[in-house]
């Protein structure tokens, strides 16, 4: 290769590799969910992407706080409904009991005093939809981790789903009187 041929080389690896450059980064810009807010955002938007990596997983500060699933608004809570935990508890002790006792670790974990740290629509959420609970959010996920064994659907309805909570609610209750 003549002195033309190598200055013609150096030229181009000198053109091509800050495209190449250039490209991978943007590649993996691409690739996090804050693109292309983080391009895009100026200082009001800094905060809000502070928020979202707080978030895994892209969820929604409610979705942290209440799980993921159907119950996207607030269950109104008020004195329990004996006869709803009666029927929550029947469906507790045929779709549950597989696998959490109320006041020991089983497959999963136990199951009293479950209401008073977590919220309401987190625990329908949990019985409606465990599958992408476990996959996406942190706290199903950590649970995951300790328990080695996944939640399945059970196949309940909302209103089922309610009752079961209400259950657990009186179940409290009846013990921390
Ligand atoms: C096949 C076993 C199995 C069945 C059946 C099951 N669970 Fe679970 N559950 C688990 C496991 C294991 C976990 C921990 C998360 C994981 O690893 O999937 C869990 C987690 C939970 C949690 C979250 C607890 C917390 O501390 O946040 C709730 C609430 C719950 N289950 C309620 C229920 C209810 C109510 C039913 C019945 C409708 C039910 N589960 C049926 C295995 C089961």
């Amino acid at each position: 290769m003549g002195k033309k041929g190598a200055r013609f080389v150096l030229i181009l690896v000198g053109l091509v590799y800050p495209l190449i450059t250039a490209f991978t980064i943007f590649i993996v810009m691409a690739h996090d969910p804050e693109f292309p807010g983080m391009l895009t955002s100026s200082t009001g938007g800094s905060t809000n992407a502070a928020q979202k990596a707080a978030n895994p997983n892209g969820l929604t500060d409610w979705e942290m706080e209440h799980g993921i699933g159907p119950i996207t608004s607030e269950i109104k809570l008020s004195a329990i409904d004996e006869k709803m935990a009666a029927e929550g508890e029947k469906l507790f002790k045929m779709k549950c009991m597989a696998c959490h006792k109320l006041d020991e670790r089983y497959v999963g974990p136990p199951l009293r005093g479950v209401t008073t740290f977590r919220k309401p629509e987190f625990i329908m959420n949990m019985i409606l939809n465990p599958s992408e609970m476990i996959q996406r959010h942190p706290i199903a996920k950590g649970l995951l981790a300790q328990y080695f064994n996944m939640m399945t659907p059970q196949g309940l309805d909302e209103q089922q789903a309610r009752a079961v909570l209400e259950y657990l609610r009186w179940d409290f209750e009846q013990n921390n009187k």
